[in-house]
């Protein structure tokens, strides 16, 4: 077997449309001399026709534990839970560096099966940042189910199931319409405006319609003044997008929202960064991760008071599983052009080394 190869697993989380690898970043690969296997899978955005018209080579789903042991598998979300031994080289989200529920169990099939798990979440340029991330879209589509909401919440009703988009203009055209066609008027506060599921929001809110003035966008610079800040209070929907690092000020507190009564604007808060088990979280005024079918959670603000919902979804980018994919895999697509100088390759030697770190402490907590 090529030492250029990779085999494109299906994803088993249920919503999950995204894919590692896209038909276009296929391409790539199969010109630089890799041959790509790819699992058929309908839950997938991409049909198999596309991977197969580029020249992949197409399998039965869910069969990569029938491949041979040298091909490396791709995939994004998690492994279905089981105990089976996994001997293959695994490149993927694994949620299990940062002591998640089961991460040492998931690491021990590792132990057990010899193989290797390079983590998606941790590929690493030379300034330590994120070769490959799925923020933009996190944010974009984390605006768009605010403007939802608040549309919901115009009509007196509860934001119902979110279906993943086809495409943005899609996303785009839907929000429009349940906005009455017209977002102008609608003003939304975006912190963390700067970084990655920042930019998405902004991007979302300007091709919606908002008034540039309206979409007020604040980082580091603005918060540092300490809040609980007003302003919050003074949009319709605020969308919260930083990287929390440490603690700090609250930015918004029940507190503070009972005693704007009727006064306030604030309709819908976004919490894109979802630090929501967090004891550091900025916005504690939520307490559960919202889901697709749940999108929303209401926040006790008073019967005579206007509501107040939060969305804290955690795997926004699945509303938009095509553009998603589609820059997640072009971003991941250098480093996967070195895979097969995988021992020598920084971004993969680190990923290893990581690896091999966590996989000693899952052995000492399983007794392995
Ligand atoms: N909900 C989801 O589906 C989803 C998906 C992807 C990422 N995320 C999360 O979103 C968060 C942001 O990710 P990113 O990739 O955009 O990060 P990023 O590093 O690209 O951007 C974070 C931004 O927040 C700013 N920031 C940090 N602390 C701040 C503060 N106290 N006040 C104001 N601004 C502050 C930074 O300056 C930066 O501009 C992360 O927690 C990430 O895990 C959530």
């Amino acid at each position: 077997m090529s030492n250029k190869t990779l085999w494109l697993r299906c994803e088993k989380k249920e919503f999950e449309r995204r894919a590692a690898l896209t038909p276009s970043t296929s391409k790539r690969l199969i010109d630089a001399g890799f041959e790509i296997y790819v699992e058929r899978d309908d839950q997938r955005i991409f049909d198999d026709a596309e991977y197969e018209a580029v020249g992949c080579k197409l399998v039965e789903n869910n069969s990569w534990s029938s491949a041979p042991v040298d091909i490396p598998i791709i995939g994004l979300k998690e492994l279905p839970a089981s105990d089976s031994p996994l001997p293959h080289t695994h490149i993927q989200f694994a949620h299990c560096y940062k002591q998640q529920a089961g991460w040492s169990s998931v690491l021990s099939r590792f132990h057990r099966g010899g193989g290797t798990l390079y983590d998606l979440e941790f590929l690493n340029d030379e300034s330590g940042r994120r070769v490959a991330a799925f923020g933009f879209h996190a944010g974009f589509a984390g605006a768009a189910a605010g403007a939802l909401a608040f549309a919901a919440h115009k009509s007196n009703v509860k934001l119902g199931q979110l279906e993943p988009y086809a495409n943005e203009t899609a996303m785009v055209a839907d929000v429009k319409s349940k906005l009455g066609g017209n977002a102008k008027g609608l003003k939304a506060l975006v912190i963390g405006a700067l970084g990655r599921c920042g930019r998405g929001a902004v991007d979302f809110f300007r091709k919606v319609g908002l008034e540039e003035d309206d979409i007020v966008k604040w980082d580091m610079a603005e918060t540092a003044k300490g809040g609980p800040f007003q302003e919050i209070l003074d949009v319709d929907i605020f969308v919260n997008c930083i990287y929390l690092t440490s603690r700090i000020p609250s930015f918004l507190t029940e507190e503070q929202i009972a005693a704007a009564g009727q006064s306030r604007r604030l309709s819908v808060v976004v919490d894109v960064s979802c630090d929501t088990t967090n004891p550091n979280n900025p916005i504690p005024i939520y307490s559960i991760n919202t889901t697709f079918s749940e999108p929303t959670v209401p926040v006790s603000v008073g019967a005579e008071n206007p509501p107040l919902s939060v969305i804290s979804i955690d795997h926004l980018p699945t509303l938009l599983p095509r553009e998603a994919s589609e820059q997640f895999s072009s971003d991941l697509l250098p480093s996967l052009l070195t895979f097969p100088e995988r021992n020598s390759a920084r971004v993969w030697t680190e990923a290893e080394k990581l690896y091999k770190e966590k996989l000693g402490e899952a052995a000492k907590v399983e007794g392995l």
